[in-house]
């Protein structure tokens, strides 16, 4: 059975101006300890699509209108208040783009973790600040003990990260949704924040979705990706498959748009042109054919399932009529994707690291944890 079950799930606004379909039916699966990147750009149903998965979505205006969301056996829709609000933070922590938002500004860093220990793993006070000393210098925070009676405003943007992601492993989450995560950060920070995420879920068999409009993140960080476009998947494949053979037009705008580190990487940042569609009224057939330059009647005629890929590895799967035959030979549209991206000297990087991710992956052995902490106890 997998951890996260999410099967055609449908998020809603109900505004004045009409229904805007933020998610659209989206459905996938992570296992336990997996790591899945969601990513798209501005306003396709990420952000969303994580705070449905812990049912919050204002309402009013929102609603989840359809699908199913099983967590660990349990359905989340069918869950009461009080269930719900014992899996957030406890069985399924979330860090967001800005640690300000989620830290209080009133109470020290030691309170805000030991609550959570406190509450939810019936630590006593003494037990739950030396536990927070040992969650702060887990995620590099220098002198931590020194620092434990200081409030937020006291820490640099990094550090308050590094304290979310501290408070996310307080109560050992079965998963973590990281939703940009660093994208507030400059590029040096956000690497060694990303790194000791990444290094800690594994430690501690934590499953997470990382969320990001930034495809090149994604590379050293998740096993598998899915690519959203208009509320809907549009990609989903193996890290390693998608960037050695991604078969959207969409996905190919987004790895010509990742930012470089330097400055040629700079000035060779290709926005993908024209804008994504009105989500009150998206275009009626593929949600991406206003923009794509490969597009044909039938684009525009009918909206593509998603399929799997034909010759490409098992789990790959697009939405897109350039991944389907027609009858008796040929592609419904023509695609050529080496001429689009293939002298991206930038993916020769991505696919480095992405190699770099599955070989930790598999010398992850049990017996990783760190000394002290056995795998059923957790941190
Ligand atoms: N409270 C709301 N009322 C109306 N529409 C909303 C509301 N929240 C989100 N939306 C709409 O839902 C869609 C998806 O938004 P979402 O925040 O999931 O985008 P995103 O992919 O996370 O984008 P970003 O990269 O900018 O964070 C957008 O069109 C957004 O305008
Ligand atoms: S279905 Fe057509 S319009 Fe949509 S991405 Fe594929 S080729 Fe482009
Ligand atoms: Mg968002």
């Amino acid at each position: 059975m997998s951890l996260l079950e999410v099967k055609d799930l449908k998020t809603q606004f109900f505004t004045r101006d009409g229904v805007v379909r933020a998610v659209d039916g989206v459905s996938f699966q992570l296992d336990a300890g997996e790591t899945l990147g969601i990513v798209g750009e501005s306003g396709c149903g990420k952000s969303v699509t994580a705070l449905s998965l812990m049912r919050l979505i204002p309402q009013p205006p929102g609603k989840i209108t359809e699908g199913s969301i099983m967590f660990d056996g349990q359905d989340v829709l069918k869950m009461d208040d009080d269930d719900v609000r014992g899996i957030r933070g406890n069985n399924i922590a979330m860090i967001f783009q800005d640690p300000m938002t989620s830290l209080n500004p009133v109470l020290t860093i030691s309170r805000q973790i030991s609550e959570a220990l406190e509450l939810h793993l019936k630590m006593d006070r003494s037990e739950a600040r030396r536990r927070t000393v040992e969650l702060l210098e887990l995620v590099g925070i220098p002198s931590a003990k020194k620092r434990l009676d200081d409030y937020p405003h006291q820490f640099s943007g990094g550090m308050r990260q590094r304290v979310m992601i501290a408070m996310a492993l307080s109560c050992n989450p079965k998963l973590i949704l990281a939703d940009e995560p660093t994208t507030a950060l400059d590029v040096t920070i956000q690497a060694q924040v990303l790194q000791i995420l990444k290094d800690l879920a594994r430690e501690f068999r934590t499953a997470f979705i990382l969320i990001t409009h930034d495809l090149g993140i994604v590379a050293g960080m998740t096993q598998r990706v899915h690519v959203m476009y208009a509320g809907r998947i549009v990609e989903k494949a193996d890290t390693g498959e998608l960037y050695a053979n991604p078969k959207m037009p969409y996905t190919w705008g987004l790895l010509r748009s990742i930012p470089r580190l330097d400055e040629v990487r700079k000035e060779k940042l290709v926005p993908i042109e024209g804008l994504p569609p009105d989500l009150i009224s998206p275009p009626p057939g593929c949600k991406f054919e206003p923009r794509c330059q490969y597009r044909k009647e039938i684009c525009h005629e009918r909206e593509p399932d998603l399929i799997p890929v034909p010759n490409a590895k098992p789990d790959h799967e697009a939405r897109c009529w350039g991944t389907q035959r027609v009858p008796g030979g040929g592609w419904l549209v023509d695609l050529d994707w080496q001429s689009e991206i293939g002298d991206m000297a930038v993916l020769e990087q991505i696919k480095a690291e992405v190699a770099q991710v599955a070989a930790e992956a598999e010398r992850a052995t049990p017996g990783d944890l760190p000394p002290g902490v056995s795998q059923k106890e957790g941190i």
